[in-house]
């Protein structure tokens, strides 16, 4: 006959007597303490815990909704889209038409680009784009547009409302005539608004960062940024359409010393409160963007930001494709040519190849998060509630057999 005599608790097995009992409540005291500390990162020790007993969590958490309330809203940025390495082309358009800026050159369409070298992935996974720095023409032929110089525009296929975005660019063209671009808009311009992240021309040493709209969108001076204003009505209406701007304070985050120093980040976050922009050189990217895990709420203050106390961004801005360009002279690079003390007309220096050598982008990577707002009620008292558990547990029953031998 088997009865249930003959599974016989051992001495110590539960809190049954005052010895075992004092070290259950050592135990859940040591328990308490070991929280305590993993709680001087609640938020990480939590998430870690709750990915190793994510069931448990859940049930030990009770109702998600008394949890919601007493948690805090914490925003994290989850990976929406990478661009990058071998495929990094196959998700852009290759424009081909006449520049919009009236710039002397030729956009090449895909075959064209890649067949001609000016647009290929390099075997250290760089996207790169030139400017054709090997073909000479008469002057003539650029001034009377009968020919001219190639070069590469490209834009995403997808469009973006709102996001983080994050471009490491190792090179990024420069020198006199060239007026490259890394910027957002789409076909409803002005009405639904343009972002210029990277622009410049000539050999400036200094980022531009701007935005142009429609009436009554006005950047606030002074505002959340380091950077030095210059036009504060956005308006592409007012003064030829010069936009509102911020010129970084760094003076290497174009040109050739931005080039020299193997580039760097600049990322772009867009929600509707503004639109930020930040420059970090490659020996100062935060480690957060480094482990793919961004999150600007710890970042320094960005270089450029288009407050939504003067622009409603949603208002202004919709559904943005993303794009690169590298334009020569035209509206910007060819009316300050001579200003900028470069030589001979913007024309002679478009018909010279040896003036593009510089003229190239270099992407290692553009990488876009979409904002999600996470409450850490939940997680933190089901994680730690499971946590707790698994430790006191854990805990307990090595007390109770070194107890029972
Ligand atoms: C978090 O957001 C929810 C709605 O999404 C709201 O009900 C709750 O009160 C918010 N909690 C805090 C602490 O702001
Ligand atoms: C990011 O947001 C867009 C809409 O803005 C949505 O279509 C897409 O599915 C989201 N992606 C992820 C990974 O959350
Ligand atoms: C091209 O421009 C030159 C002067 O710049 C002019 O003399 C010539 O007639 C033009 N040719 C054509 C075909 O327009
Ligand atoms: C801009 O503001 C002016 C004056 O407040 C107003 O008359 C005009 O309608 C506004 N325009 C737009 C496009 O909002
Ligand atoms: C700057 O940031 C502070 C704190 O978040 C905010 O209260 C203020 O409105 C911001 N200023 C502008 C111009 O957006
Ligand atoms: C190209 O860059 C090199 C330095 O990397 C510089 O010496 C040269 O002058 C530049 N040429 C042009 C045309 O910008």
């Amino acid at each position: 006959m088997t009865g249930h005599g003959s599974f016989r608790r051992g001495r110590g097995w539960g809190c049954q007597s005052h010895k075992p009992i004092t070290l259950c409540l050592f135990t859940l005291i040591l328990c308490d303490l070991v929280q305590q500390v993993e709680g001087l990162d609640l938020w990480r020790s939590s998430a870690r815990i709750a990915s190793l007993f994510p069931r448990t969590g859940d049930l030990l958490g009770g109702p998600a909704e008394s949890l919601k309330k007493r948690g805090e809203n914490k925003t994290v940025w989850i990976t929406n889209k990478v661009y990058q390495g071998e495929t990094f082309f196959d998700e852009w358009d290759f424009y081909n038409g006449p520049d919009y800026t009236h710039g002397l050159v030729n956009y090449l369409d895909k075959t064209e680009a890649m067949n001609s070298g000016l647009a290929y992935v390099s075997a250290d996974g760089r996207a790169n784009m030139h400017v054709d720095s090997t073909t000479s023409f008469k002057v003539d032929d650029i001034t009377n547009q009968t020919r001219l110089r190639p070069s590469v525009r490209i834009s995403t296929k997808a469009k973006y409302n709102h996001g983080l975005f994050i471009l490491d660019v190792a090179k990024a063209p420069y020198g006199c005539g060239t007026w490259p671009a890394y910027w957002s808009t789409n076909e409803n311009w002005p009405n639904d608004g343009e972002i210029d992240i990277i622009e410049n021309v000539h050999s400036s040493v200094s980022n531009q960062v701007s935005w142009h709209t429609t009436a009554n969108c006005t950047l606030v001076s002074p505002g959340n940024y380091t950077g030095t204003v210059g036009s504060t009505i956005c308006d592409h209406g007012y003064m030829s359409n010069t936009g509102c701007g911020i010129v970084d304070p760094s003076i290497a985050s174009f040109g050739a010393a931005f080039n020299a120093k193997g580039g760097g980040i600049y990322a772009m976050k867009w929600d509707s409160l503004s639109i930020d922009v930040w420059f970090f050189y490659r020996t100062a990217i935060p480690d957060d963007i480094l482990a793919d895990l961004p999150d600007p709420a710890g970042w320094p203050r960005p270089s450029a930001s288009l407050s939504g106390l003067g622009c409603p961004i949603d208002n202004y801005f919709r559904n943005h494709m993303l794009i690169f360009d590298t334009t020569l002279c035209g509206d910007w690079a060819g009316t300050s040519y001579e200003a900028a003390g470069c030589p001979g007309t913007c024309a002679e220096r478009v018909a010279d190849p040896a003036s593009f050598v510089n003229a190239t982008w270099s992407i290692n990577y553009i990488k876009i998060y979409n904002q999600t707002i996470i409450n850490t009620g939940y997680l933190d008292a089901g994680a730690i509630r499971a946590g707790y558990r698994v430790l006191a547990t854990g805990l307990f029953l090595i007390t109770a057999i070194f107890l029972l031998l």
